[in-house]
């Protein structure tokens, strides 16, 4: 898939973000080596802090959709600004699933692309682990 479609699929689940507080509306198309995409949006709480981003949503959603395979890809865009890097938190839970995940970010009207290991250098994992 294009990182032009991953990058629509992301703005279309940006459009059923939950966020009455903050107004950024958020929206991430994971792309799996299997070829599946599962999308999410951020849905917020009014305790703030129990906010959850539109990654982990994907990514979350495709793990109880019982798929195993790794990250290929993951779309992020937001309807309010023209670039929305992800967040450290975020980061670190597409590194869990691929440590050469791709990062795909609207920028204006072009797309960049993003490894993992460039936004979330230095990191652990569960190699350390096992
Ligand atoms: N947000 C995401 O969904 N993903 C990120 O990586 C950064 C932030 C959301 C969380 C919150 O609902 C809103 O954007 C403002 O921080």
């Amino acid at each position: 898939m294009q990182n032009k479609e991953l990058i629509k699929l992301a703005l279309e689940a940006a459009q059923n973000a939950y966020a009455p507080y903050s107004k950024f509306h958020v929206g991430a198309a994971v792309l799996f080596d299997d070829g599946q995409v599962v999308t999410g949006c951020n849905v917020e709480n009014a305790s703030y802090g129990l906010s959850l981003c539109a990654e982990r949503n994907a990514i979350s959603t495709a793990v109880a959709q019982g798929i195993a395979s790794q990250v290929k890809k993951i779309a992020i865009a937001s309807l309010e600004a023209d670039k929305c890097a992800p967040c450290g938190a975020c980061r670190q839970w597409i590194y869990e699933f691929s440590k050469d995940a791709i990062i795909v970010l609207k920028d204006g009207d072009e797309m960049v692309e993003y490894t993992i290991s460039e936004l979330l250098p230095c990191s652990f994992g569960k190699e350390f682990l096992l």
